[in-house]
């Protein structure tokens, strides 16, 4: 007998032999999580209400890996909207242990996995499935606060030139990626949708503050409204819940001086 014959190696003629994959190792370092998942089918559910799935995963995992395995091996019926997986696209907003974040940027480690997590859609917005909500009176009031560059006159021959003083004064506000998770941790915003919300006013302070822009005042004038920049309570529930770090009561609050003295 060959040599290749005990290893099991190919014998000349012979027809190879599919090979038995190898068996799964179970990952070191896993930990026992309990995720409390709130889920709402409206076909099916009179009202929501939580599941509990448990899972193995690395304390280095983020939450959103921990969705997917609960969807891909546990219960394929589980809906939440996820994109880029990276902190960008901000379509993976919800309230993980009672706190606003994406669950792409959450690593279970810092969730104290040795208790339950829970996991609910963003409140204030209509629930349409699970984790998904109806998003759009959020863009609806996006697009009210005109987020776009307004000009009058002749187009410019050349680009329109910004001082760095000038870029920085909007800086922090060009970071939004529109996740909603300001606007859905505002308690004016929870007792009145109508409020323009947090977001928008971020948005709209973009655009207000940057030197290129001339619809300011269009702006402004929209924000004074009953709904607009007057309905903030200064909570700050906003800033704490922002997942890119943006001051967005600060810049609320510019808003505000900028309607009261208009030095824009
Ligand atoms: Fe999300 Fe922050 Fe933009 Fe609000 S300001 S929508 S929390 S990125
Ligand atoms: Fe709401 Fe933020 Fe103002 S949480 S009350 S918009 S500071
Ligand atoms: Fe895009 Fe989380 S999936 S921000």
């Amino acid at each position: 007998m060959s040599t290749d014959t005990l290893s099991g190696g190919p014998v000349a003629g012979a027809q190879p032999q599919p090979q038995a994959p190898p068996a799964a190792q179970p990952t070191p370092g896993r930990i026992p999580v309990r995720l409390k998942i709130r889920r709402y089918n409206p076909e099916t559910d009179p009202e929501p209400h939580w599941e509990l799935y448990e899972i193995d995963c690395l304390p280095t995992d983020r939450l959103l890996d921990a969705l997917h395995q609960v969807k891909w091996e546990i219960d394929g019926t589980l809906t939440f909207r996820r994109s880029c997986a990276h902190g960008i696209c901000g379509s993976d907003a919800m309230r993980i242990n009672g706190r606003n974040r994406l669950a792409c940027k959450t690593l279970i480690r810092d969730l104290s996995p040795e208790h339950e997590i829970t996991i609910e859609a963003i409140k204030g917005l209509a629930l349409e499935k699970d984790l998904v909500v109806d998003m759009e009176p959020f863009f609806a009031a996006y697009r009210d606060v005109k987020p776009f560059l307004i000009t009058h006159g002749q187009e410019p021959t050349r680009e329109r030139r910004q001082s760095q003083a000038d870029r920085a004064i909007f800086d922090d506000t060009t970071k939004c990626i529109l996740c909603a998770a300001c606007t859905t941790s505002c308690p004016v915003f929870w007792n009145d949708a109508q409020y323009f919300g947090p977001a928008a006013i971020v948005s709209a302070h973009r655009f207000i503050f940057d030197s290129r822009d001339e619809g300011a005042e269009e702006r402004l004038q929209i924000l004074n409204d009953r709904e607009g920049v007057w309905r903030c309570r200064t909570t700050f529930n906003c800033t704490d819940a922002c997942p890119r770090g943006i001051q967005v009561t600060q810049a609320i609050q510019e808003v505000k001086r900028a309607l009261l003295f208009r030095r824009i």
